[in-house]
Order: structure tokens, then C-alpha cells, then sequence
């Protein structure tokens, strides 16, 4: 999938990529970084920062934006965190090596993270530091078995429903939900009605909440605990 990808400067000066078959891009291009931030870190592993470890679950590794922001959220915060990530068309080391992630973050230690992440064997348990300890799987969510009850945020951040349906489809949701524990949250930047009505009738409880950037709406689909 990933021919011809090419680079777009996003309003805050981070990069996206642009994928010419599906028309889409990787992230919006207001800003990745801060739509990233927004979506997943602050409206989905913050929440769980009072937890001795935090276990979460990535549909679409892609750039490896979110995979870093967690990292470097873990080692400042001291936060033990399992990341599990899917990505069935990995981006060349040549788009990888060129995206400036590392250079807007304060972090030092972005770059080399960033690197060992990409470098990072498939199907394996890695544990790159000792807060953060990292599973890459070069699958489909259609074609995974996920493990049950195990994770407590899931970032659902696949190209958008009317690009990519199948990644959208209710068996892929079914799964996702008894994947996660009671309490748990999968959060993403869609906010489309029929997408909502997949997550309800899977069990999934329906938070519609402030977008990122210029976005309206996110949503949260909460797995409640039991009453
Ligand atoms: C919106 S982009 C990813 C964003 C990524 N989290 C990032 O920060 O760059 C969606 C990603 O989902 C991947 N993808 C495509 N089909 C998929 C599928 N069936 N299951 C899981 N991921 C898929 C794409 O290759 C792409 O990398």
C-alpha cells in the first residue's frame, strides 16, 4: 500500500503523509503532533496514569507518531506501559527516516527512541526501557487474534471509514471490546454516526466529546464496569 507516499507540512510545522490510493492522509493537517496528543495521550493513556501499568492497544503503528509520545510519556511519568501496535503496510525506512517527530519534541532521547521503534523485529516482546515494552505485529485487525481482557486504552487511529470500511466493520469492534478490560476506553478522532452505532451495538458505551484542532467531535467508547 505504501507506494508514492508523499510528505505534506502540517499548519504546526509537524509532517503527515499523504497516501495517494486511498486519498488520505496519515493524520489532520492542522497538526499531526498536536492532534495526536490530544486524541490519544490527553483523551486516552492520561486517563490511566494512576495505574501501576497501563496496557494499550494501537490500530495503525503508520509514522509511529503516537507509539513515541507514549514512550516519552511513560519515562516522564515513570508509568510502566505495554504497547501493543498493528500495522499491516510498513512505511520504507526511507519515509521514516525523514519524518521530524524527534525534532519537534524537547526530548532528547526522541530520536534514538524513534529509531528503535522502526527498527524494532515484528511479533516480538521488546522491551526497550524499563517503563516501556513494545509488541509491533505486521497484521490486519481483521486478521489478528487479540488477546481477552487485557488492554486499557485502545488508540483506534485507522484511515478514515469511507477510505478504508473493512478496518471499520462490527467483527473488528467485537473483538476490540473483549480484547479490553472493564474500565477501559478506545478513543479516536472519528465521530461518525454510523461508526458510533457499530460501537453501541457491540456493548460499547458512546462519549461524544470536543475534536481535536478544528475538529467538532472525537469519541470515546467506554467498556463499563459491570453495575
Ligand atoms: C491514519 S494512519 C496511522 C496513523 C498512525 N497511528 C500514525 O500516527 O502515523 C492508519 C494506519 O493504519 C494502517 N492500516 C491499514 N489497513 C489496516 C488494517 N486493516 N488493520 C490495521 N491497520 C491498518 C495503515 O497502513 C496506516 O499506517
Amino acid at each position: 500500500m505504501s507506494t508514492d507516499i508523499s510528505f505534506i507540512l502540517c499548519s504546526d510545522g509537524s509532517h503527515t503523509l499523504y497516501n495517494p490510493e486511498l486519498n488520505e492522509t496519515y493524520h489532520s493537517k492542522h497538526g499531526a503532533i498536536q492532534e495526536s496528543i490530544y486524541v490519544y495521550i490527553e483523551k486516552g493513556l492520561l486517563l490511566f496514569k494512576g495505574l501501576v501499568k497501563v496496557t494499550v492497544l494501537e490500530i495503525g503503528f503508520g509514522t509511529g507518531l503516537n507509539a513515541l509520545l507514549t514512550w516519552n510519556k511513560a519515562e516522564e511519568l515513570n508509568l510502566k506501559i505495554e504497547y501493543h501496535t498493528l500495522e499491516p503496510f510498513p512505511l520504507s525506512k526511507e519515509i521514516t527516516d525523514q519524518l521530524n517527530y524527534p525534532l519537534l519534541m524537547e526530548e532528547p532521547a526522541s530520536a534514538e527512541r524513534f529509531k528503535r521503534m522502526h527498527d524494532a523485529a515484528w511479533e516480538e516482546r521488546i522491551e526497550l526501557s524499563e517503563y516501556f515494552t513494545f509488541y509491533k505485529y505486521k497484521s490486519t485487525l481483521e486478521g489478528k487474534t487479540l488477546p481477552v481482557d487485557t488492554f486499557n486504552v485502545c488508540y483506534f487511529d485507522a484511515f478514515a471509514p469511507n477510505r478504508q470500511a473493512e478496518v471499520w466493520a462490527e467483527d473488528n469492534f467485537k473483538k476490540i471490546f473483549s480484547s479490553l478490560k472493564e474500565g477501559s476506553i478506545l478513543t479516536t478522532y472519528c465521530a461518525q454516526a454510523a461508526f458510533r452505532r457499530t460501537l453501541k451495538a457491540v456493548g460499547f458505551e458512546v462519549e461524544s466529546l470536543k475534536g481535536p484542532l478544528y475538529k467538532k467531535e472525537m469519541t470515546w467508547g467506554r467498556k463499563s464496569n459491570p453495575k
